[in-house]
């Protein structure tokens, strides 16, 4: 379990949060802290709004009303692109597609942010990423192209790529979820220790054992609001909404809490995926 002092303020506040697509509200008020250090996750159904609260986090949607507080980023406010794009300068994101550069090698594909945006010199922008490349276990393919790797090694160089801006926090939506069962594991590992390391994470993910182990506070989505959240171990053992209970009850495949039918094949499902995280 994370044991993360947190301070006063929040790193990421968001403040009745409310964003519709046309007549179709999304967002309806929703609050949520992620304090320095620590690994926030968003677990809901599809379509309650999840990856929705993280485009709102860069910049990439505009809420139609609430606040969104990043630092001392006042984002709901930012009128420029140019705002905007500072703004995603200091937010890491990374997302179910790695979309690397296909016709630059992995090296490259580190260092051309940092050069070009970070103003940073060749050979400085170059050991870090050779540094950030032996943390995701990628170091031995610093010159190969994106399309010579397997979708888990690509979304790990993905991975070592936002940590090349140096960001104050980092997103991750559902990154795991396009990638072969064998491949979950080691992207899983990376992400761990990165919150082991205490940088500032937001996950949505679908990888519920992971969410509970890794995890300091979990909020649960559902149809555009937060129905509860808490610690992991509050909301993993203890939900109080019904909607949370049985939400648990169906992604972790068991009719209680913890997994006791060995028959159950979503069950398996589950456990095979969660075995290779550990
Ligand atoms: N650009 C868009 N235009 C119109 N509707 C959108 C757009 N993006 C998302 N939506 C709608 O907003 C709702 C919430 O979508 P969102 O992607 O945030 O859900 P989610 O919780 O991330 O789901 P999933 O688990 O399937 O990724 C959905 O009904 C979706 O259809
Ligand atoms: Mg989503």
């Amino acid at each position: 379990m994370p044991s993360t002092e947190t301070v006063a303020e929040p790193l990421v506040s968001l403040r009745d949060l409310h964003l519709s697509f046309g007549s179709n509200p999304v967002l309806k008020g929703i609050d949520l802290d992620v304090h320095r250090g620590q690994a926030v996750s968003i677990i809901g159904p599809s379509g309650s709004g999840k990856s929705t609260i993280l485009r709102c986090i860069t910049g990439l949607l505009q809420p139609q009303r609430g606040s969104i507080r990043v630092g001392t980023t006042e984002v709901h406010t930012l009128a420029q692109e140019s705002q905007r794009i500072e703004l995603r300068k200091r937010v890491g994101f990374v997302f179910q597609q790695y979309n690397l550069f296909p016709h630059l090698s992995v090296l490259e594909n580190l260092v051309i942010a940092p050069r070009k945006v970070l103003g940073r010199n060749r050979a400085e922008a170059e050991k870090d990423a050779r540094a950030l490349l032996a943390k995701v276990r990628m170091e031995h393919k610093a010159d190969a192209y994106p399309g010579q790797l397997s979708g888990g090694q690509q979304q790990r160089v993905a991975i070592a790529r936002a940590l090349a801006m140096r960001p104050e926090l980092i997103l991750f939506d559902e990154v795991t979820s396009a990638l072969d069962p064998e491949t979950v594991g080691e992207v899983l590992t990376v992400i761990r220790e990165l919150t082991e390391e205490g940088m500032t994470c937001v996950l949505v993910t679908h990888e519920m054992r992971f969410a509970e182990e890794i995890s300091d506070i979990v909020y649960f989505t559902e149809n555009g609001v937060i129905v509860e959240h808490g610690s992991a171990a509050q909301i993993f053992q203890h939900p109080t909404s019904e909607r949370t209970q049985e939400f648990l009850r169906h992604a972790l495949g068991d009719p209680g809490r913890r997994p006791r039918v060995a028959n159950d094949p979503y069950l398996l499902t589950n456990l095979s995926r969660y075995s290779l995280s550990v």
